[in-house]
């Protein structure tokens, strides 16, 4: 099987509104703060947890979760 690069995850804190539903699709990779906010540092994730983050990306309304590629 070909190596698949891995993905690093990027929050915008200034567009998230604290609806939480990033950390109930990954709650391994999500931090929030106690009002429901994104604080997750900037993450880089090996390939067998990118389709998680990507999920996450997903599941925010706001647009505030972004998937980079890493190592292309
Ligand atoms: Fe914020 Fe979106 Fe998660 S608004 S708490 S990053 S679902």
């Amino acid at each position: 099987m070909a190596e698949q690069n891995g993905v690093k995850v990027v929050v915008d804190r200034d567009k998230c509104m604290g609806h939480a539903i990033c950390a109930q699709v990954a709650p391994d990779l999500m931090d929030l703060d106690d009002l429901g906010y994104n604080i997750t540092e900037d993450l880089e994730l090996p390939a067998d947890q990118a389709v998680q983050a990507h999920r996450a990306a997903d599941s925010c309304p706001e647009g505030a979760i972004r998937i980079l590629q890493v190592g292309e």
